[in-house]
């Protein structure tokens, strides 16, 4: 299942693209906020072989690499995770390599992932939290419609210490309750 907007390809990921992925992952200005990180070119390799095996959609989420609208090479990974399908919600997150912030990508990646959950994916509430020091992230999920709802508390246990989140939400306006609720529809 791809998704694309006016500037962006999100595709599958492909084991060729390790390359593409360990120059972000492994740069430590890219990680500073994450709860994982930087990893070495081993770790990447894994990770990413895994992910092309597995394909965009698995275990209730789906995971995408990042292109810019015909090329080829990946800035970013994209994800959207199923929480409950009882209750219809789901997670998204997103990194991005540094050579590539402040052109309004991550906004961009952010609705598209929030249009399709909403919209192909019949998701109700839409969540993401992040570090309160990631001032470009919070700015990101205001734009992206995402509404602050709070402070957790040692939300994560990252680099021998707990750091605190914060949450963002959004609730679909559609008509709740009514469509059934198909993580399958789109593709
Ligand atoms: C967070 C991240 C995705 C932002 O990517 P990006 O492509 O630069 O985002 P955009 O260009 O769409 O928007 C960034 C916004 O943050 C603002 N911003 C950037 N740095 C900022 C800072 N230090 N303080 C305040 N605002 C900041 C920009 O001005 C812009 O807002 P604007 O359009 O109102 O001017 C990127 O920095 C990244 O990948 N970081 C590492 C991984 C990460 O933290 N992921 C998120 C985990 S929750």
């Amino acid at each position: 299942m791809r998704l694309s907007s006016e500037r962006l390809m999100l595709r599958e990921f492909r084991a060729a693209d390790a390359r593409d992925v360990h120059a972000y992952a492994s740069d430590p200005e890219v990680v500073r906020y994450t709860d994982w990180g930087p990893s070495n070119l081993a770790q990447t390799q894994e990770r990413v072989v895994a992910k092309a095996a597995r394909g965009v959609e698995g275990d209730d989420a789906y995971s995408w690499a990042v292109t810019i609208r015909g090329e080829d090479r990946v800035i970013g990974s994209a994800e959207v995770r199923i929480a409950s399908r009882d209750h219809r919600r789901a997670e998204f997150g997103y990194v991005f390599a540094r050579e590539v912030w402040g052109r309004g990508l991550a906004t961009e990646t952010a609705l598209l992932l929030r249009d399709t959950a909403f919209g192909s994916f019949g998701v109700h509430r839409l969540y993401a939290t992040c570090h309160p020091d990631n001032a470009a992230s919070v700015r990101v999920l205001e734009k992206a419609g995402l509404q602050l709802e709070g402070r957790l508390r040692d939300h994560l246990w990252v680099r021998d210490a707990w750091r605190d989140s914060l949450l963002f939400a959004a609730v679909s306006s559609g008509p709740s309750g009514i469509r059934a609720f198909d993580v399958s529809a789109g593709q």
